[in-house]
Formats: C-alpha cells, structure tokens, sequence
C-alpha cells in the first residue's frame, strides 16, 4: 500500500509551482534593485532560539511547534518562520558590529502544527526581507515601498496595508493596566485561552480569533493612545511617508500580531481572495530582538509573505503563470527524427521556447496533446521538408498552415 504525503505537507508541481517560480524570480530582481542580498539558513533550530523571540505568549510556541529532541538530546525545532534564524546568524558572525546597515532577504519553507484551513498548511513557505541597523521611519517606509511595489509589479492592485504601532516595552505597561482592567469588566465574555493571555500578554487577546472574544472587546482601550513621545513621532511620520509615496494603508488598533518581538510598526495584508479573509503578509519593527538574542542593540525591521497564499491569490486572479511552450517540433520520419535534437538545440540556443516530441510517428497523437495542453504552432518535419530546408507550421487555434524556412524559425518564434 502506498502512503500519501504527511497531514498539511504538500507536493509542489504544475501550474501552482509555476506561479511560485515567477514569485521568486520577481522577489529576487526586485530586492537586489533595493540592495537587499540573500541569507538561507538551516531549517532545524535550537528550540530556544524560537522561545526567546518569537515568545512564551505566542500560539506558535505554545501549540505549534514541531521540536524535537535530536540524537544527542539536545531540543530542536523546525523553524515555525524565519526572523529568528536570520537574527541568530547575524548575531552569530557577527554581521552588525559596525553601524552599517545590512540588508537581507529569504526564502523557504516553514513549518507549524495547525488546523487545517484553506491557504493554511503545515509545511509552507515564505518570502521575507529583513533590515537591520536604522531605527528610522524612513527605514520602515523603504522596506514597505519594496514590497508593494514587487507585490504591483505581479500584478496585484488592490492593497491597503493594515498598520498599528505596538509601542515599546517601556511604553506597553500603561496600557496593559488599562486593558486589564478593561478585561476585568466583562471576563466572563473572553475564551479560557484569553484568560491565560490577559496574564502572560495582554496584547495576545486582541489577537483572538474567537468571534465572542471579538465582540467582547468592543471598545477596548486603544493602544496608540498610550504611545510614548518616541513611538508616536514614529507613527505619525510613517503615516506621512506612506502617504506621500502613494502606499495605500488603513490603521488597525487590533493589529498585534501573534509573534512577541515587535516594537513600534506592525502591520498586515489581508486578501479576501481565500475564501475566508486571511493573512497574506505580515511584519513590523523588532528593535529589541538583536539584543534579546545575545548581539548588539542593533534596530531592526522586516516582513514575511506566505507564498503558497499569495500563489493561490495570483492563480485566482490571473490564470496560469506560465503555458506550455508555445512551440512544438514534431519529427515524422526517419531522416527528421535523426535531425530533429539538433534542430531544436539550436533554437532553444537562440532563446526560443520549443517543447520536442520524442515519441515518434503519430502527427495525430501529437497534435492531441499539442491542443491539450496549449501549444500556439506545431512545427511539423518530414523528411520531404527536411530536404528543402522547410518545415510545416501549424497554427493550432486557427488551423492555418504554412511553410517556414528552417532557418527563419527563431525569428518567426520569437515574433
Ligand atoms: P507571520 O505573520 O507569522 O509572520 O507569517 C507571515 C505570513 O506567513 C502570513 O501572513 C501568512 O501569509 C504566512 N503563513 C503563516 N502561517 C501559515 C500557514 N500555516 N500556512 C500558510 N501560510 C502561512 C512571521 O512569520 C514573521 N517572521 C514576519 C516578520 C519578518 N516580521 C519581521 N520580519
């Protein structure tokens, strides 16, 4: 008996890593223009390295973790996202001694035990930038330009940025107090999980999912209204930035996140496009995590999306990311078939997309699978045509066939 693929891990293949590879390649011209260079680092971490900066409070932590004790006893988990791992390397080799900013982006899987949901899997993946060095809302405002603008340049139009600022660890106090007390009044309305989080982290209840626990926090104290000076300003002037550089945002005072690191901006995407409404990035400010973690007190900034989300949106909204080649060289006799691999390499040489049929023979079997699977012209070779230098080209949606000098191929392919 065969077995299937492990629960919420799935194969990639087809028009769905097609739009994948058009992501990434997009994702890495996009971020090199930005200066952004690339870091991979390993799947597995110590489980501590997540516990002290994605968070005790967090849901990933508490239940979502996929850690493990490996041969030598030690506690490992496969990395539930990936700003712990790039800030445990920068710490590592020391890559921010100095005051120069670094700029790195990522891509990979990632891997958290949920319940299964549309878009929602249990190894997914991600693309990532992450800025270290400049507090500034500058800084924030660059980060966020690049990803809107590589989210345009596939094509998807109707973005509005959901934003909040989060404070700083100084700052959170004041309004926890509030909050608590706010709780207090109507706790009998909030979730048992709610309960624990009112006294691990306040801020985790506003991230609740539970519909009663929503409705519950209808005129919860809002906490930008406890922001300290220093937050404040920052807020104020991305606000001002982002609306200069025409970067469409709404503020979202429930907006937390459900990670512990972040500081000042956090902010999300919804889309719609899923069904239910889910989250197709996320990010913010996370100045005191470089610290947290042993380095320096370096500021930093970043974001994730979910590829596999932002695929199905794209897929959705634009069909397929990339058809069959358009071209299909079909060898019919002997001669043709002998010449036929070393036509093609010259055209696939010349830059020309051109799918080869090896099978052999049948003109009807081919040209079956040619419509099938979307091929514009079926370039047909006999052995007759071979002699003269020509080849039969058939336009498949039109059925309109002609002669092509071999040696024009390319050209016509290319036009
Ligand atoms: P996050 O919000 O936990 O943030 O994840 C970012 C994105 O990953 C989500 O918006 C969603 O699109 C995708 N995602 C999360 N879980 C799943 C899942 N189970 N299945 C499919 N997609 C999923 C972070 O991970 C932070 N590290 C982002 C960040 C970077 N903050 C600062 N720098």
């Amino acid at each position: 008996m065969s077995s299937p693929s492990v629960k919420g891990m799935r194969d990639l293949f087809g028009p769905e890593l097609d739009w994948f590879q058009r992501i990434e390649h997009t994702a890495a011209r996009a971020f090199s223009r930005h200066g952004y260079r690339e870091i991979r680092t390993p799947i597995l971490e110590y489980t501590e390295v997540f516990k002290r900066s994605v968070g005790d409070s967090s849901d990933i932590v508490n239940k979502e973790m996929y850690e493990f004790l490996d041969k030598g006893n030690r506690s490992v988990t496969m990395r539930p996202e990936n700003t712990a791992g790039v800030v445990r390397a920068m710490v590592e080799h020391k890559l921010l001694g100095s005051s120069d900013p670094q700029l790195f982006w990522y891509i990979g899987p990632m891997f958290r035990y949920e319940r299964m949901q549309a878009g929602r899997y249990r190894q997914f993946w991600q693309i990532g930038a992450e800025s270290f060095g400049v507090a500034s809302p500058e800084s924030d405002a660059e980060s966020l330009l690049m990803l809107h603008d590589f989210l345009r340049e596939l094509g998807l139009k109707q973005l509005v940025f959901s934003i909040n600022s989060v404070g700083t660890p100084e700052s959170r106090p004041a309004f926890h107090a509030a909050f608590r007390a706010f709780f207090q009044e109507r706790e009998a309305s909030f979730c048992g999980d709610c309960h624990r989080r009112i006294h691990e982290n306040p801020l985790r209840v506003l991230d609740c999912k539970v519909p009663s626990c929503q409705a519950a926090l209808e005129g919860h104290p809002v906490i930008t209204d406890f922001l300290d000076e220093g937050s404040k300003r920052h807020h104020d002037r991305l606000k001002e930035l982002l609306t200069q550089l025409a970067i469409p945002f709404e503020e979202n005072p429930r907006l937390v996140r459900g990670l512990d690191y972040y500081t000042r901006t956090a902010f999300e995407l919804l889309s719609s496009d899923l069904g239910a409404q889910s989250a197709l990035l996320g990010g913010g400010r996370y100045d005191g995590l470089v610290k947290q973690l042993g380095g320096p007190d370096v500021p930093a900034f970043g974001w994730a999306l979910g590829l596999d989300r932002l695929a199905a949106v794209l897929a959705k909204l634009q069909g397929e990311a990339k058809p069959a080649a358009p071209a299909l060289l079909v060898p019919l006799g002997e001669a043709a078939m002998a010449r036929a691999l070393e036509l093609a390499r010259d055209w696939w040489a010349a830059g020309c997309e051109v799918q080869l049929e090896t099978r052999g023979g049948a003109l009807k079997k081919a040209l079956q699978t040619a419509n099938r699977t979307g091929v514009k012209v079926a370039l047909i070779l006999g052995d007759g045509e071979l002699e003269q230098g020509l080849v039969a080209a058939k336009h498949l949606e039109t059925g309109v066939q002609e002669t092509w000098r071999l040696d024009e191929v390319p050209s016509r392919l290319k036009a």
